[in-house]
């Protein structure tokens, strides 16, 4: 059984509170928050992902996922901590080298919250493996991060396997999360490469029925 974390990037406007209501009593098991700053991605989507944050956090109590597609992680960081999210992914490509995803790992950490790194389609899973010990999982992009309902890119499959098979080996206790694209179609192989945390956007908000979906996702 894999965690639906559902991204509310595509909300429509003026829908929020009622999608967010409904996402609730589906019973999501995160809000994916989809952050992004108009630098690392070309859409800004974060003043609205804070207010929304903010919105969630006090008509809900099902943690927040927190995806940073950000160039000034630390802001972001501090800015998403007051939302008090479960976990805050950030981007391996944002960070100059690698002092700075350390340093970012722990001052998320020391900050009482989960951390995740997350790797562009391009980035080979290799290059993260040093950095495995120390987070709580690993976002697999399976799409280019920047916008909702774009379609699945299929030689991602091999690269969570590759990373499930790794974490196996290490005997390491990590959430994969595959995030864009992923369907009734495209959940399948995602999670027999070993996906155990599937975000969707599109698939769930587009439904009739949040539940059903959801509980579709999972099975
Ligand atoms: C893309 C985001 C994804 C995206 C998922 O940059 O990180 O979370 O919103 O949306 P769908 O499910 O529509 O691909
Ligand atoms: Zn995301």
């Amino acid at each position: 059984m894999v965690e639906i974390s559902t991204s509310i990037l595509s909300t429509k406007k003026g829908k929020e509170s009622e999608t967010f209501f409904a996402l609730e009593k589906a019973k999501t098991d995160y809000f994916h928050i989809d952050v992004m700053d108009g630098k690392f991605v070309e859409n800004d989507t974060y003043q609205k992902m804070l207010e929304y944050s903010s919105y969630i956090k006090r008509i809900s109590n099902l943690p927040l996922d927190v995806h940073l597609m950000v160039k000034d992680v630390k802001q972001a960081v501090d800015d998403f901590l007051a939302v008090e999210p479960n976990i805050i992914t950030f981007h391996y490509e944002a960070c100059k080298n690698k002092e700075e995803v350390l340093d970012l790992i722990n001052y998320i950490k020391q900050n009482n919250c989960k951390v995740g790194i997350s790797l562009k389609p391009n980035t080979k899973i290799e290059e993260i493996y040093e950095f495995l010990p120390y987070v709580h999982m690993v976002l697999v992009m399976t799409v280019e991060p920047g916008k909702g309902g774009q379609t699945l890119l299929k030689d991602m499959v091999e690269k969570i396997a590759t990373l499930r098979k790794y974490v196996e080996s290490k005997e390491l206790e990590i959430d994969i999360e595959a995030d864009g694209g992923i369907n009734l179609q495209t959940a399948e192989p995602v999670k027999q490469a070993g996906a155990n945390i599937l975000v969707a956007g599109t698939a769930i908000l587009i439904a009739k029925d949040f539940g059903v979906i959801i509980e579709e996702l999972r099975k």
